[in-house]
């Protein structure tokens, strides 16, 4: 076990209180690339955080991820800042090495590692979780089947709908028997390949903060896609809510959201975008299925305060209106900077533009996945035989 009364003696007092609960605090230690940060990331860290008090995460450098993997479409201080505003991170660790020690265990007074329930390889196809698993430092939880980097950027090159949560399914599969897309599932990962998300009540509630606001609180409401939740929106949100104590996102349907982005937008469905906006540590409560303009029921139901929207262009509402009328006649409506000029258009056009290195790295990716698949199938029928 590490001694992780060594590196925090020096930031204890001598207290009997201290000290007893040093002890009975379990450090809990999970690194990646976390990039793309999605709700399967989130849902890794809400499981390691329930198994222990204090939650710390090691992102890896850009130059590690290129070396191992292939190029991140997210650079790293973006992924560090998505990483911390995860609502169960306690602590970011920058540019943690890509295979876990004991030693970066033992550093930061962690007594032990936690991934998901896929496996992660070096650049020699070794596991990087080696030593740890050794040692008996490492716990697993479950991966969430259905959403991955590499799917998400399947999504955007193949320009398929099939996620909307409902209309599309159909006439995507048509276009796959006919041709036009091509979907070969021989070449997925066993681990990480396409599967699709089932968005159940319970993993809400798991996400879901569930507290009302109080009597008194200052309620702030915004309104959008957040599709590709990215920096652009995390510092939006983190504006909004520094302007009062509650915050309120309402996330527009998917043909909504098609309606007015075009193309096959969102990429990620309703429910993938709840969680992916439920995930921040800034927002307190989200309304599933938003009206697209800001109406007088919703901000009397909810007492929102103040209407809040970026610096990006507002579209007007499908018979022209500008969506916040009822906010700004109210003089409840305030125009925030977050800072960022990144958009979700500007995510996939990143992705479109290194296309061909991404493709490369995810066949790298399933390649690599599969030969450590096969070894350790035939490392089982050994054992059985
Ligand atoms: N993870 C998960 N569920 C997912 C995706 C990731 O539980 N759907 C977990 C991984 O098991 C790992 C952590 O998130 O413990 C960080 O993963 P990362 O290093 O970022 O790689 P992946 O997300 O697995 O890569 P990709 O999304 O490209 O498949
Ligand atoms: O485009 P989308 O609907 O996802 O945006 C949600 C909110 O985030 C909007 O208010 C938008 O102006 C804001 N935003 C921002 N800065 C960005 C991207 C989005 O303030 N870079």
């Amino acid at each position: 076990m590490p001694n992780k009364n060594k590196r925090f003696a020096d930031e204890m007092d001598d207290s009997d209180e201290s000290k007893k609960h040093l002890k009975s605090c379990v450090r809990v230690w999970c690194d990646g690339c976390y990039d793309m940060v999605h709700f399967g990331h989130a849902n890794q860290l809400r499981q390691a955080k329930a198994m222990g008090d204090y939650l710390i995460v090691g992102v890896h450098t850009d130059a590690e991820i290129t070396k191992h993997k292939g190029p991140p479409v997210f650079n790293e201080e973006e992924r560090y800042k998505m990483v911390r505003a995860i609502k169960w991170v306690d602590e970011v660790v920058e540019g943690a090495p890509y295979i876990t020690t004991i030693e970066t265990l033992d550093k930061y007074g962690c007594d032990f590692c936690v991934h998901g329930d896929d496996i992660t390889l070096d650049a020699s196809g070794q596991d990087t979780y080696r030593y740890v698993k050794e040692a008996k430092r490492y716990k697993e939880c479950s991966r969430t089947a259905g959403v991955s980097t590499t799917d998400l950027v399947g999504r955007m090159l193949l320009l398929t709908k099939q996620h909307h949560s409902c209309g599309e399914r159909e006439y995507e599969v048509d276009k796959v028997q006919s041709g036009s897309i091509s979907k070969d599932p021989s070449t997925h990962s066993p681990w990480t390949g396409i599967s699709q998300f089932l968005p159940t009540t319970h993993k809400i509630i798991q996400f879901a903060e569930g507290k009302e606001p109080k009597p008194g609180d200052e309620i702030v409401y915004v309104a959008g896609a957040f599709d590709l939740f990215h920096i652009g929106h995390l510092n939006f949100l983190e504006k909004a809510k520094a302007e009062g104590d509650y915050l309120i996102v309402g996330l527009h349907t998917d043909p909504v959201v098609n309606h007015y982005k075009g193309c096959n937008y969102p990429i990620m469905n309703l429910h993938e975008r709840v969680l992916s906006v439920l995930s921040c540590k800034y927002v307190n409560e989200v309304v599933i299925g938003a009206p697209y303009s800001v109406t007088a029921d919703l901000m009397d139901h909810f007492r929102v305060g103040l209407v809040c929207h970026g610096k990006t262009p507002i579209m007007p509402d499908v018979d022209g209106s500008d969506p916040y009328t009822e906010p700004k006649s109210r003089g409840k409506f305030k125009s925030l900077h977050s800072g960022s000029d990144l958009t979700t258009q500007k995510v996939v056009e990143r992705i479109i533009n290194h296309r061909l290195d991404f493709e490369a790295r995810n066949k790298k990716k399933e390649k690599k996945e599969l030969a450590a698949y096969e070894a350790l199938m035939k490392q089982k029928e050994v054992r059985i035989s």
